[in-house]
């Protein structure tokens, strides 16, 4: 296992979760605005010891492995999780996720935190084509994957936290996608 290198952006230290980082994950990703927009398989309302458990259960012991996450941290407020980037690969094609906390959306924060993500994925991994998925409501969602080269595939029923979503956008990014984005 490799450990997770740490990236500097304009406004943004990406580094691996650890456990401590548990108490921000907790306070920023508790928030309905947030949540809503993930598959229904995340629960709602989220456990007090949610996020404790899933880093110690679901993110360490596969981190580096078939699994990578990085807490979005401000440079100005480095113990401070803000949000996270996964990626994970359960044969082919590779995923990604996202998600910030709702103070910070709006700044271009996860379109510079996804990034280095992406060139580490294709670049270092061997990804070479990632699917991921949105709800049709979630416009940022589909404007980042826009915005990096993301081709939409499909639009098909779905479930998220939120019952009013009732579809979800498929994109594929390609890895010669990414190296022509504009971005
Ligand atoms: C989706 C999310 C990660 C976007 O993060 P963000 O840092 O606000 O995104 P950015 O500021 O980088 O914006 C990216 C683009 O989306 C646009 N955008 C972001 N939020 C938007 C919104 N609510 N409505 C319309 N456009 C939006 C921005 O204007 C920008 O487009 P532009 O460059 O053409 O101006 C954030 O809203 C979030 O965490 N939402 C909840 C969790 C979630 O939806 N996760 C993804 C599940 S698929």
């Amino acid at each position: 296992m490799k450990p997770l290198p740490t990236f500097t952006t304009k406004n943004l230290i990406l580094r691996a979760v650890v456990e401590k980082d548990a108490v921000s994950w907790q306070n920023h990703f508790n928030d309905y605005e947030v949540i809503r927009n993930l598959s229904v398989y995340v629960p709602w309302p989220y456990p007090q010891d949610g996020a404790l458990s899933f880093i110690k259960n679901s993110i360490l012991p596969n981190l580096g492995i078939d699994r990578w996450v990085w807490g979005i941290f401000l440079q100005n407020n480095p113990d401070e999780l803000i949000g996270v980037v996964d990626l994970w690969r359960d044969g082919k094609p590779e995923h990604r996720g996202f998600w910030l906390s709702r103070k910070h959306w709006g700044q271009g924060f996860m379109t510079e935190a996804v990034t280095p993500v992406m060139d580490y994925a294709f670049n270092e991994l061997g990804f070479e084509t990632l699917v991921f998925a949105n709800a049709s409501e979630n416009i940022g969602s589909r404007r980042i994957k826009e915005k990096t080269g993301a081709r939409l595939i499909r639009i098909e029923p779905a479930n998220f936290v939120d019952p009013k979503f009732t579809e979800q956008e498929v994109w594929e990014l390609h890895k010669s996608d990414w190296k022509s984005r504009n971005l």
